[in-house]
């Protein structure tokens, strides 16, 4: 899909814009402070209707103004889409084809972005929780029953958490538990748990498959990347969903006495990690900036195959201050890789390593909230 017109008012620094987008490329030059990255998250805005910066509306609407207004024209293989989101203090209205979309769901989904931002590499030098939460998402993304199977996980999880500590005061005054319930609540973790990490293998194969490609060819073929899905407690041979569940109950049940002592569980895919390694080496403790940006980066733009298998659709690309940390080999590649199938838009300072870029796009120049076209 493409958007091929864009128009601005009252958002953020941009009191009036109007743009016609290049169907492939798209820079966004400027200085800092000048609203380039303001410009993307309006497109990030346009689709998901919140913004990855903030969530307070307030913040996208341009100082002292009541209102902002995004419209924008998105193309698909058959049809054409004028897509629009007013924001107030209040409220936020959104319309497809100019007609009102009561319900957020009829409306998310018709035009899909991938955005990657310096944030990003959070994926890999973050916390455990920040891969955890890469990985839910991504395949919340593709499948309603994972998601389902998440929160299941994460409520049976809070009442056996709780039921555990209940033990502890239990036992200090020489009360005797439920252990029917501590055994049900321990089967019912066991049994979505292994549902959950069952998916996450499965996933992690494939975004294996997919990331590596991008990290070999932004590499110049130099770099293979693979992962490491690792679990808080051994995994059996047979990584079925059974056998998974098996293995978890077994260690809940080795693990009782610790688990007592602790009053809280510390096995299951709330506590599981992904590793990363770039040419067998782990990125995250010995790779350099450039690989750990370029590794972030390959895993984010699997998103625009996950995204085409699951619409036949592209999505739009979102690329803000990308190049930074890549040399210019890897900028050349990037843009190489990625060209022909996706819209792409990036915001940069300069022009200078991008002047042998092989591809056609065009460019804008940011001033102070104002546009031109270069
Ligand atoms: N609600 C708002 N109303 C008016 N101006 C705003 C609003 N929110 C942010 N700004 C202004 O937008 C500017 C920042 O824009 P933006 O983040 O797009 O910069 P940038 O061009 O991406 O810069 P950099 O290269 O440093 O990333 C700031 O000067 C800020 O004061
Ligand atoms: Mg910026």
């Amino acid at each position: 899909m493409k958007i091929t017109s864009l128009e601005l008012m009252n958002y953020r620094n941009y009191k009036t814009a109007r743009l016609s987008f290049h169907p492939d490329l798209n820079l966004f030059l400027g200085e800092n402070a000048q609203g380039k990255t303001n410009l993307l998250e309006s497109l990030y805005v346009l689709a998901l209707t919140r913004s990855h910066r903030t969530h307070k509306e307030k913040e996208l609407i341009c100082f002292g103004e009541e209102r902002a207004k995004i419209c924008g024209t998105v193309e698909k293989q058959t049809t054409k889409l004028p897509m629009e989101i007013t924001l107030t203090t209040k409220a936020r209205q959104t319309k497809v084809n100019h007609i009102e979309q009561k319900r957020l769901a009829d409306y998310i989904g018709k035009l899909n972005v991938i955005l990657f931002s310096p944030e990003d590499s959070a994926i890999i030098k973050g916390s455990p929780s920040v891969r955890r939460r890469f990985l839910d998402m991504e395949i919340s993304q593709i499948s309603s029953i994972y998601l389902y199977n998440l929160m299941q996980y994460q409520t049976t999880l809070k009442q056996r958490n709780s039921y555990l500590k209940q033990m502890i005061e239990q036992k200090k005054v020489g009360k005797a538990s439920n252990e029917l319930y501590y055994e049900v609540l321990s089967e019912q973790l066991a049994s979505f748990g292994a549902k959950i990490i069952h998916s996450r293998l499965t996933f992690v194969e494939k975004l294996e498959k997919w990331a590596n490609q991008l990290q070999n060819n932004i590499s110049s073929q130099y770099e293979q990347l693979k992962l490491n899905y690792s679990s808080s407690f051994p995994l059996p041979k047979e990584l079925t969903v059974e056998k998974i569940e098996q293995a978890f109950m077994q260690q809940l049940k080795d693990k009782r006495k610790y688990e007592l002592s602790m009053g809280t569980c510390s096995y299951g895919p709330h506590r599981d990690d992904l590793q990363f390694f770039v040419n067998d080496i782990n990125v995250a403790i010995f790779g350099s900036q450039g690989q750990q940006r370029t590794t972030a980066l390959s895993l984010k733009l699997a998103e625009i195959d996950l995204i085409y298998e699951k619409t036949g659709e592209y999505p739009l690309l979102l690329l803000d201050d990308v190049m930074s940390e890549l040399d210019n080999k890897r900028q050349i590649q990037l843009l190489q890789t990625i060209s022909g199938k996706t819209q792409t838009f990036i915001t940069t300072t300069t022009l200078k390593h991008l002047s042998q870029i092989p591809i056609e796009g065009k460019v804008f120049t940011i001033v102070d909230g104002k546009i031109e076209i270069s």
